[in-house]
Protein backbone atom coordinates (compact mmCIF):
# COMPACT_ATOMS: atom_id res chain seq x y z
CA UNK A 1 0.00 0.00 0.00
CA UNK A 2 1.68 3.23 -1.17
CA UNK A 3 1.05 6.13 1.19
CA UNK A 4 1.00 8.94 -1.17
CA UNK A 5 -2.27 7.74 -3.00
CA UNK A 6 -5.95 7.92 -1.16
CA UNK A 7 -8.95 6.38 -3.19
CA UNK A 8 -11.36 9.48 -1.68
CA UNK A 9 -15.21 9.46 -1.28
CA UNK A 10 -17.26 11.91 -2.96
CA UNK A 11 -16.86 14.23 0.61
CA UNK A 12 -13.57 14.15 1.31
CA UNK A 13 -12.74 15.06 -2.59
CA UNK A 14 -14.78 17.69 -2.27
CA UNK A 15 -12.65 19.01 0.72
CA UNK A 16 -9.24 18.29 -1.14
CA UNK A 17 -10.05 20.14 -4.35
CA UNK A 18 -11.57 22.99 -2.17
CA UNK A 19 -12.94 24.35 -5.50
CA UNK A 20 -15.51 21.65 -5.67
CA UNK A 21 -18.80 22.86 -3.76
CA UNK A 22 -21.33 20.74 -5.35
CA UNK A 23 -20.90 16.92 -4.39
CA UNK A 24 -19.13 15.30 -7.21
CA UNK A 25 -21.07 11.84 -7.60
CA UNK A 26 -17.70 9.30 -8.64
CA UNK A 27 -14.39 8.41 -6.89
CA UNK A 28 -10.96 9.11 -8.34
CA UNK A 29 -7.93 8.42 -7.31
CA UNK A 30 -6.06 11.56 -5.95
CA UNK A 31 -1.76 12.11 -5.56
CA UNK A 32 -0.91 14.60 -3.67
CA UNK A 33 2.53 16.66 -5.17
CA UNK A 34 4.40 19.54 -4.69
CA UNK A 35 7.08 19.21 -7.71
CA UNK A 36 6.83 20.90 -10.63
CA UNK A 37 7.90 18.26 -13.04
CA UNK A 38 5.70 16.15 -15.26
CA UNK A 39 5.42 12.75 -16.52
CA UNK A 40 3.87 10.53 -19.44
CA UNK A 41 0.59 9.26 -18.26
CA UNK A 42 -2.45 8.23 -20.55
CA UNK A 43 -6.15 8.19 -20.73
CA UNK A 44 -8.49 5.75 -21.67
CA UNK A 45 -10.88 6.78 -23.94
CA UNK A 46 -13.99 5.50 -25.13
CA UNK A 47 -14.53 7.51 -28.56
CA UNK A 48 -18.16 8.83 -28.01
CA UNK A 49 -19.24 9.01 -31.67
CA UNK A 50 -17.49 8.46 -34.86
CA UNK A 51 -14.44 10.25 -35.28
CA UNK A 52 -11.46 11.23 -36.96
CA UNK A 53 -7.97 10.64 -35.84
CA UNK A 54 -7.40 14.49 -36.16
CA UNK A 55 -10.75 15.23 -34.21
CA UNK A 56 -9.86 13.41 -31.31
CA UNK A 57 -6.16 14.90 -31.16
CA UNK A 58 -7.77 18.41 -31.31
CA UNK A 59 -10.07 17.52 -28.53
CA UNK A 60 -7.05 16.63 -25.71
CA UNK A 61 -4.76 18.94 -27.73
CA UNK A 62 -1.90 15.96 -28.65
CA UNK A 63 -0.81 15.43 -31.92
CA UNK A 64 -2.37 12.72 -33.97
CA UNK A 65 0.72 10.95 -34.71
CA UNK A 66 1.19 10.58 -30.91
CA UNK A 67 -2.00 8.88 -30.72
CA UNK A 68 -1.35 6.63 -32.97
CA UNK A 69 1.60 5.66 -31.78
CA UNK A 70 0.37 5.26 -28.22
CA UNK A 71 -2.35 2.61 -29.62
CA UNK A 72 0.78 0.79 -32.19
CA UNK A 73 -1.09 2.28 -35.38
CA UNK A 74 1.41 2.68 -37.96
CA UNK A 75 2.76 3.38 -40.48
CA UNK A 76 1.96 7.01 -39.97
CA UNK A 77 0.88 8.35 -43.44
CA UNK A 78 -0.76 11.90 -44.69
CA UNK A 79 -4.32 9.75 -44.48
CA UNK A 80 -3.70 8.10 -40.88
CA UNK A 81 -5.09 11.49 -39.19
CA UNK A 82 -8.37 11.30 -41.37
CA UNK A 83 -8.67 8.11 -40.68
CA UNK A 84 -12.37 7.26 -39.11
CA UNK A 85 -12.59 5.77 -35.52
CA UNK A 86 -15.95 4.03 -34.84
CA UNK A 87 -17.49 5.31 -31.58
CA UNK A 88 -16.75 2.63 -28.73
CA UNK A 89 -13.40 2.07 -30.41
CA UNK A 90 -11.00 2.34 -27.00
CA UNK A 91 -7.57 4.41 -27.56
CA UNK A 92 -5.48 5.59 -25.09
CA UNK A 93 -4.23 9.10 -25.17
CA UNK A 94 -0.92 9.99 -23.87
CA UNK A 95 -0.95 13.32 -22.05
CA UNK A 96 1.75 15.02 -19.70
CA UNK A 97 0.53 14.88 -16.09
CA UNK A 98 2.07 17.55 -14.09
CA UNK A 99 1.16 19.06 -10.38
CA UNK A 100 -1.59 21.82 -9.98
CA UNK A 101 -2.43 23.26 -6.66
CA UNK A 102 -0.72 20.53 -5.12
CA UNK A 103 -2.44 17.47 -7.27
CA UNK A 104 -1.70 15.90 -10.18
CA UNK A 105 -3.39 16.78 -13.44
CA UNK A 106 -3.20 17.96 -16.87
CA UNK A 107 -4.79 21.45 -17.43
CA UNK A 108 -3.37 22.00 -20.44
CA UNK A 109 -7.16 21.02 -22.82
CA UNK A 110 -8.91 23.63 -23.64
CA UNK A 111 -12.30 23.57 -25.32
CA UNK A 112 -14.16 26.22 -27.63
CA UNK A 113 -18.01 25.94 -26.68
CA UNK A 114 -20.29 25.48 -29.90
CA UNK A 115 -23.77 26.58 -30.13
CA UNK A 116 -25.95 23.10 -28.75
CA UNK A 117 -23.10 22.05 -26.03
CA UNK A 118 -23.82 22.11 -22.46
CA UNK A 119 -21.95 20.88 -19.46
CA UNK A 120 -23.07 17.35 -19.92
CA UNK A 121 -22.59 17.21 -23.31
CA UNK A 122 -18.95 18.03 -23.35
CA UNK A 123 -17.90 15.59 -20.28
CA UNK A 124 -19.51 13.20 -22.85
CA UNK A 125 -16.83 14.35 -25.59
CA UNK A 126 -14.64 13.90 -23.30
CA UNK A 127 -15.77 10.24 -22.43
CA UNK A 128 -16.57 11.06 -18.66
CA UNK A 129 -12.83 11.99 -18.02
CA UNK A 130 -14.29 14.78 -16.61
CA UNK A 131 -17.60 14.92 -15.20
CA UNK A 132 -19.97 18.13 -15.74
CA UNK A 133 -19.96 19.11 -12.48
CA UNK A 134 -16.11 20.01 -12.50
CA UNK A 135 -16.13 21.79 -15.84
CA UNK A 136 -18.76 24.14 -14.02
CA UNK A 137 -16.93 24.55 -11.05
CA UNK A 138 -13.31 25.23 -12.52
CA UNK A 139 -15.26 27.44 -15.27
CA UNK A 140 -16.74 29.46 -12.47
CA UNK A 141 -19.87 28.88 -14.42
CA UNK A 142 -23.50 29.27 -13.03
CA UNK A 143 -26.75 30.88 -13.91
CA UNK A 144 -25.33 34.28 -13.84
CA UNK A 145 -22.25 32.78 -15.92
CA UNK A 146 -23.63 30.25 -18.26
CA UNK A 147 -21.85 28.67 -21.01
CA UNK A 148 -21.20 31.11 -24.09
CA UNK A 149 -20.88 29.94 -27.61
CA UNK A 150 -17.67 30.22 -29.19
CA UNK A 151 -16.14 30.60 -25.80
CA UNK A 152 -13.02 28.69 -24.27
CA UNK A 153 -13.47 26.06 -20.81
CA UNK A 154 -10.28 24.62 -19.40
CA UNK A 155 -10.77 20.89 -19.11
CA UNK A 156 -9.58 19.29 -16.28
CA UNK A 157 -8.25 15.81 -16.62
CA UNK A 158 -7.14 13.32 -14.30
CA UNK A 159 -4.04 11.86 -14.18
CA UNK A 160 -1.38 10.25 -12.12
CA UNK A 161 2.48 9.85 -11.67
CA UNK A 162 3.32 7.59 -8.93
CA UNK A 163 6.91 8.17 -9.71
CA UNK A 164 6.38 6.20 -13.26
CA UNK A 165 6.76 3.00 -10.49
CA UNK A 166 4.97 0.03 -10.19
CA UNK A 167 6.24 -3.06 -8.35
CA UNK A 168 9.97 -2.39 -8.95
CA UNK A 169 8.87 -1.92 -12.71
CA UNK A 170 8.70 1.20 -14.83
CA UNK A 171 5.01 1.49 -15.49
CA UNK A 172 2.93 4.20 -16.60
CA UNK A 173 -0.72 5.53 -15.22
CA UNK A 174 -3.44 5.04 -17.30
CA UNK A 175 -6.64 7.28 -15.84
CA UNK A 176 -9.30 4.49 -16.74
CA UNK A 177 -13.12 5.95 -16.87
CA UNK A 178 -15.36 2.75 -15.49
CA UNK A 179 -17.81 1.39 -17.90
CA UNK A 180 -21.43 -0.47 -16.69
CA UNK A 181 -21.09 -3.81 -15.97
CA UNK A 182 -16.92 -3.81 -14.96
CA UNK A 183 -15.56 -5.19 -12.41
CA UNK A 184 -12.09 -4.36 -10.78
CA UNK A 185 -11.37 -8.56 -11.90
CA UNK A 186 -12.73 -7.46 -15.71
CA UNK A 187 -10.60 -4.14 -15.75
CA UNK A 188 -7.32 -6.06 -14.37
CA UNK A 189 -7.72 -8.46 -16.81
CA UNK A 190 -8.24 -6.40 -19.59
CA UNK A 191 -4.80 -5.04 -18.82
CA UNK A 192 -2.73 -7.25 -17.86
CA UNK A 193 -2.32 -6.57 -14.33
CA UNK A 194 -3.75 -7.85 -10.74
CA UNK A 195 -6.71 -6.55 -8.09
CA UNK A 196 -4.62 -6.35 -5.83
CA UNK A 197 -1.99 -4.11 -7.96
CA UNK A 198 -5.19 -1.95 -8.45
CA UNK A 199 -6.31 -1.96 -5.20
CA UNK A 200 -2.81 -0.94 -4.08
CA UNK A 201 -2.50 1.73 -6.56
CA UNK A 202 -5.84 3.38 -5.77
CA UNK A 203 -5.56 2.95 -2.33
CA UNK A 204 -8.73 0.98 -1.63
CA UNK A 205 -9.88 -2.21 0.19
CA UNK A 206 -13.22 -2.60 -1.17
CA UNK A 207 -13.69 -4.10 -4.70
CA UNK A 208 -16.38 -2.65 -5.77
CA UNK A 209 -16.48 -0.24 -8.33
CA UNK A 210 -19.50 2.12 -10.21
CA UNK A 211 -19.70 3.00 -13.71
CA UNK A 212 -18.35 6.23 -13.86
CA UNK A 213 -15.45 5.95 -11.17
CA UNK A 214 -12.12 6.91 -12.87
CA UNK A 215 -9.31 4.15 -11.50
CA UNK A 216 -5.57 4.49 -11.90
CA UNK A 217 -3.99 1.46 -13.67
CA UNK A 218 -0.45 0.67 -14.02
CA UNK A 219 0.75 -0.21 -17.41
CA UNK A 220 4.01 -1.87 -17.48
CA UNK A 221 6.69 0.46 -19.90
CA UNK A 222 9.75 0.61 -21.15
CA UNK A 223 12.55 2.67 -20.03
CA UNK A 224 15.78 4.09 -21.67
CA UNK A 225 17.37 4.03 -18.44
CA UNK A 226 19.22 1.01 -18.61
CA UNK A 227 20.40 0.90 -22.24
CA UNK A 228 23.26 3.44 -22.09
CA UNK A 229 21.59 6.45 -24.05
CA UNK A 230 23.48 9.34 -24.44
CA UNK A 231 21.82 12.73 -23.79
CA UNK A 232 17.93 11.25 -24.20
CA UNK A 233 15.70 9.27 -22.18
CA UNK A 234 12.42 7.55 -22.58
CA UNK A 235 9.55 5.81 -21.69
CA UNK A 236 7.05 3.65 -23.76
CA UNK A 237 4.08 1.69 -22.64
CA UNK A 238 3.59 -1.36 -22.96
CA UNK A 239 2.64 -2.21 -26.44
CA UNK A 240 3.05 1.65 -28.29
CA UNK A 241 5.73 2.93 -29.29
CA UNK A 242 7.19 6.30 -29.72
CA UNK A 243 9.31 8.24 -32.93
CA UNK A 244 12.46 9.58 -31.86
CA UNK A 245 15.59 11.38 -33.67
CA UNK A 246 13.30 13.53 -35.78
CA UNK A 247 11.37 10.80 -36.34
CA UNK A 248 14.06 8.87 -38.08
CA UNK A 249 13.52 6.44 -34.87
CA UNK A 250 10.67 3.65 -33.92
CA UNK A 251 11.05 2.84 -30.63
CA UNK A 252 8.29 -0.08 -29.42
CA UNK A 253 7.95 -1.37 -25.78
CA UNK A 254 7.26 -5.12 -26.98
CA UNK A 255 4.66 -6.72 -25.20
CA UNK A 256 5.95 -9.77 -24.66
CA UNK A 257 9.01 -8.82 -22.48
CA UNK A 258 8.50 -5.53 -21.76
CA UNK A 259 12.16 -4.52 -23.90
CA UNK A 260 13.01 -1.26 -25.79
CA UNK A 261 13.20 -2.00 -29.50
CA UNK A 262 14.90 0.76 -31.94
CA UNK A 263 14.50 0.71 -35.64
CA UNK A 264 14.73 3.34 -38.16
CA UNK A 265 11.05 4.29 -38.87
CA UNK A 266 11.11 4.06 -42.40
CA UNK A 267 8.96 7.15 -42.55
CA UNK A 268 9.87 9.45 -46.15
CA UNK A 269 12.05 11.73 -43.66
CA UNK A 270 15.79 12.23 -43.85
CA UNK A 271 17.85 10.30 -42.12
CA UNK A 272 21.46 9.78 -41.67
CA UNK A 273 23.99 7.80 -39.37
CA UNK A 274 21.38 4.45 -39.75
CA UNK A 275 24.90 2.04 -39.70
CA UNK A 276 26.72 1.20 -36.99
CA UNK A 277 30.31 2.42 -37.65
CA UNK A 278 32.79 -0.46 -38.81
CA UNK A 279 29.62 -3.00 -39.96
CA UNK A 280 27.08 -3.23 -42.40
CA UNK A 281 24.46 -3.21 -39.92
CA UNK A 282 21.80 -1.21 -39.39
CA UNK A 283 20.44 -0.20 -36.08
CA UNK A 284 17.83 -2.79 -34.84
CA UNK A 285 19.52 -5.48 -37.32
CA UNK A 286 21.96 -8.34 -35.93
CA UNK A 287 23.87 -11.00 -37.09
CA UNK A 288 25.13 -14.58 -36.16
CA UNK A 289 28.87 -15.46 -36.18
CA UNK A 290 30.03 -18.83 -35.38
CA UNK A 291 33.08 -20.02 -34.37
CA UNK A 292 34.24 -23.65 -33.34
CA UNK A 293 33.39 -22.82 -29.93
CA UNK A 294 30.91 -20.31 -29.60
CA UNK A 295 28.30 -18.59 -31.45
CA UNK A 296 28.61 -14.58 -31.10
CA UNK A 297 25.49 -12.38 -32.26
CA UNK A 298 26.58 -8.85 -32.94
CA UNK A 299 23.81 -6.45 -33.08
CA UNK A 300 23.33 -2.56 -34.11
CA UNK A 301 21.91 -0.69 -31.22
CA UNK A 302 20.46 2.35 -30.93
CA UNK A 303 22.09 4.71 -28.47
CA UNK A 304 20.30 8.02 -28.10
CA UNK A 305 20.79 11.24 -30.47
CA UNK A 306 22.67 14.27 -29.92
CA UNK A 307 23.15 17.25 -32.20
CA UNK A 308 20.84 16.06 -34.66
CA UNK A 309 23.19 12.90 -34.97
CA UNK A 310 22.16 9.46 -34.50
CA UNK A 311 24.05 7.67 -31.94
CA UNK A 312 24.55 3.83 -32.29
CA UNK A 313 26.83 0.89 -31.48
CA UNK A 314 27.50 -2.99 -31.77
CA UNK A 315 26.66 -4.93 -29.01
CA UNK A 316 28.44 -8.40 -29.27
CA UNK A 317 26.99 -11.11 -27.31
CA UNK A 318 28.69 -14.56 -27.04
CA UNK A 319 26.79 -17.76 -26.49
CA UNK A 320 27.99 -21.43 -25.95
CA UNK A 321 25.40 -22.71 -28.21
CA UNK A 322 23.94 -21.18 -31.74
CA UNK A 323 20.38 -20.23 -31.80
CA UNK A 324 17.90 -22.91 -33.46
CA UNK A 325 17.59 -22.82 -37.17
CA UNK A 326 19.97 -19.36 -38.14
CA UNK A 327 23.23 -21.26 -36.86
CA UNK A 328 23.26 -24.38 -38.34
CA UNK A 329 21.92 -23.03 -42.08
CA UNK A 330 25.10 -20.67 -41.43
CA UNK A 331 22.94 -17.68 -41.98
CA UNK A 332 24.60 -14.28 -40.83
CA UNK A 333 23.61 -10.60 -41.03
CA UNK A 334 20.29 -11.96 -42.15
CA UNK A 335 17.76 -8.59 -41.69
CA UNK A 336 14.49 -9.60 -39.79
CA UNK A 337 11.05 -9.12 -41.39
CA UNK A 338 8.77 -5.95 -40.83
CA UNK A 339 6.42 -5.51 -38.15
CA UNK A 340 3.43 -3.74 -37.77
CA UNK A 341 0.78 -3.86 -34.93
CA UNK A 342 -2.88 -3.47 -36.81
CA UNK A 343 -5.51 -3.30 -34.85
CA UNK A 344 -7.91 -1.27 -36.69
CA UNK A 345 -7.28 -2.82 -40.15
CA UNK A 346 -4.91 0.07 -41.27
CA UNK A 347 -3.18 -1.48 -43.87
CA UNK A 348 0.44 -2.24 -43.09
CA UNK A 349 2.22 -1.32 -47.06
CA UNK A 350 5.42 -0.15 -45.31
CA UNK A 351 7.51 -2.77 -46.94
CA UNK A 352 7.16 -1.87 -50.23
CA UNK A 353 8.16 2.16 -49.95
CA UNK A 354 10.39 1.38 -47.04
CA UNK A 355 13.54 3.06 -48.15
CA UNK A 356 15.66 1.10 -45.90
CA UNK A 357 15.52 -2.44 -44.26
CA UNK A 358 13.09 -2.59 -40.51
CA UNK A 359 13.79 -5.20 -38.56
CA UNK A 360 12.47 -6.87 -35.66
CA UNK A 361 15.03 -8.53 -33.55
CA UNK A 362 12.32 -8.25 -30.77
CA UNK A 363 10.76 -11.68 -32.24
CA UNK A 364 13.84 -13.64 -31.01
CA UNK A 365 14.59 -14.28 -27.04
CA UNK A 366 17.82 -14.93 -25.86
CA UNK A 367 18.43 -16.65 -22.10
CA UNK A 368 20.93 -15.27 -20.24
CA UNK A 369 22.86 -18.56 -19.87
CA UNK A 370 23.46 -19.25 -23.40
CA UNK A 371 20.81 -20.69 -25.73
CA UNK A 372 18.96 -18.31 -28.36
CA UNK A 373 14.84 -18.96 -28.83
CA UNK A 374 12.53 -17.96 -30.89
CA UNK A 375 9.02 -16.90 -30.30
CA UNK A 376 8.08 -17.35 -33.42
C1 LIG B 1 6.47 16.00 -1.57
O1 LIG B 1 5.58 14.96 -1.96
C2 LIG B 1 6.09 13.67 -1.78
C3 LIG B 1 5.09 12.69 -2.36
O2 LIG B 1 3.78 13.08 -2.10
C4 LIG B 1 6.36 13.42 -0.29
O3 LIG B 1 6.91 12.13 -0.11
C5 LIG B 1 7.34 14.46 0.21
O4 LIG B 1 7.51 14.31 1.60
C6 LIG B 1 6.81 15.87 -0.09
N1 LIG B 1 7.84 16.86 0.26
C7 LIG B 1 7.54 17.98 0.88
C8 LIG B 1 8.68 18.89 1.15
O5 LIG B 1 6.41 18.27 1.21
C1 LIG C 1 3.30 18.10 -31.82
O1 LIG C 1 4.28 18.03 -32.83
C2 LIG C 1 4.99 19.24 -33.03
C3 LIG C 1 5.90 19.07 -34.23
O2 LIG C 1 6.42 17.77 -34.29
C4 LIG C 1 5.77 19.56 -31.77
O3 LIG C 1 6.49 20.79 -31.94
C5 LIG C 1 4.80 19.71 -30.60
O4 LIG C 1 5.51 19.90 -29.41
C6 LIG C 1 3.95 18.47 -30.48
N1 LIG C 1 2.93 18.68 -29.49
C7 LIG C 1 2.75 17.87 -28.46
C8 LIG C 1 1.64 18.23 -27.52
O5 LIG C 1 3.44 16.88 -28.29
C1 LIG D 1 -21.30 32.96 -10.73
O1 LIG D 1 -19.90 32.96 -10.92
C2 LIG D 1 -19.35 34.26 -10.87
C3 LIG D 1 -17.90 34.16 -11.26
O2 LIG D 1 -17.23 33.20 -10.47
C4 LIG D 1 -19.57 34.85 -9.49
O3 LIG D 1 -19.02 36.15 -9.44
C5 LIG D 1 -21.05 34.89 -9.19
O4 LIG D 1 -21.24 35.30 -7.88
C6 LIG D 1 -21.67 33.52 -9.39
N1 LIG D 1 -23.12 33.63 -9.29
C7 LIG D 1 -23.86 32.76 -8.65
C8 LIG D 1 -25.33 32.97 -8.70
O5 LIG D 1 -23.36 31.82 -8.03
C1 LIG E 1 1.44 -5.99 -22.33
O1 LIG E 1 0.19 -5.84 -22.98
C2 LIG E 1 -0.37 -7.04 -23.48
C3 LIG E 1 -1.65 -6.71 -24.19
O2 LIG E 1 -1.48 -5.67 -25.06
C4 LIG E 1 -0.62 -8.00 -22.34
O3 LIG E 1 -1.09 -9.22 -22.87
C5 LIG E 1 0.66 -8.23 -21.59
O4 LIG E 1 0.41 -9.04 -20.46
C6 LIG E 1 1.28 -6.93 -21.14
N1 LIG E 1 2.56 -7.20 -20.52
C7 LIG E 1 2.82 -6.80 -19.28
C8 LIG E 1 4.16 -7.17 -18.74
O5 LIG E 1 2.05 -6.14 -18.62
C1 LIG F 1 32.58 -10.83 -30.79
O1 LIG F 1 33.15 -11.40 -29.63
C2 LIG F 1 33.87 -12.63 -29.87
C3 LIG F 1 34.35 -13.17 -28.54
O2 LIG F 1 34.53 -12.19 -27.59
C4 LIG F 1 35.03 -12.35 -30.83
O3 LIG F 1 35.71 -13.55 -31.11
C5 LIG F 1 34.46 -11.77 -32.12
O4 LIG F 1 35.50 -11.42 -32.99
C6 LIG F 1 33.64 -10.51 -31.81
N1 LIG F 1 33.06 -10.05 -33.04
C7 LIG F 1 33.00 -8.76 -33.35
C8 LIG F 1 32.40 -8.41 -34.67
O5 LIG F 1 33.41 -7.89 -32.60
C1 LIG G 1 20.52 -22.06 -17.45
O1 LIG G 1 20.56 -23.38 -17.94
C2 LIG G 1 20.27 -24.37 -16.98
C3 LIG G 1 20.50 -25.73 -17.62
O2 LIG G 1 20.09 -25.76 -18.95
C4 LIG G 1 18.83 -24.18 -16.50
O3 LIG G 1 18.51 -25.15 -15.53
C5 LIG G 1 18.70 -22.79 -15.94
O4 LIG G 1 17.36 -22.55 -15.56
C6 LIG G 1 19.13 -21.75 -16.92
N1 LIG G 1 19.13 -20.43 -16.31
C7 LIG G 1 18.50 -19.43 -16.87
C8 LIG G 1 18.60 -18.14 -16.16
O5 LIG G 1 17.89 -19.53 -17.92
Amino acid sequence: MRNSVQFLLPQMLCLMLLSFQHEVETKSTIEPCNSSDSCPSLLSYLVPWDSKVSEIATRFHVNASDILASNSLFPITSSSAHQILRAKTFLKIPIFCSCVDGIRRSISTTYTVHAADTPASISEAYGGLVSAEQIKIVNSINGSNPLRSGGTLVIPLPCTCFDNVNNGGTAVYMSYVVQTRESLSSIAAKFGTTISDLKAVNGFWEPAVDPGDILSVPVAACSSATLKWYDESMIVPNGSYTLTASNCIKCSCEPMDITMQCVPSGLAVPCYNLRCKQSNLIIGNECVEHSETACNVIQCVYRGHRGGKILSSTKNSSYLQCPDNVCHRGASCRPFSSYSEDPFGMSPKISSSLPLPVSKASQRTRASNGSLGSRE
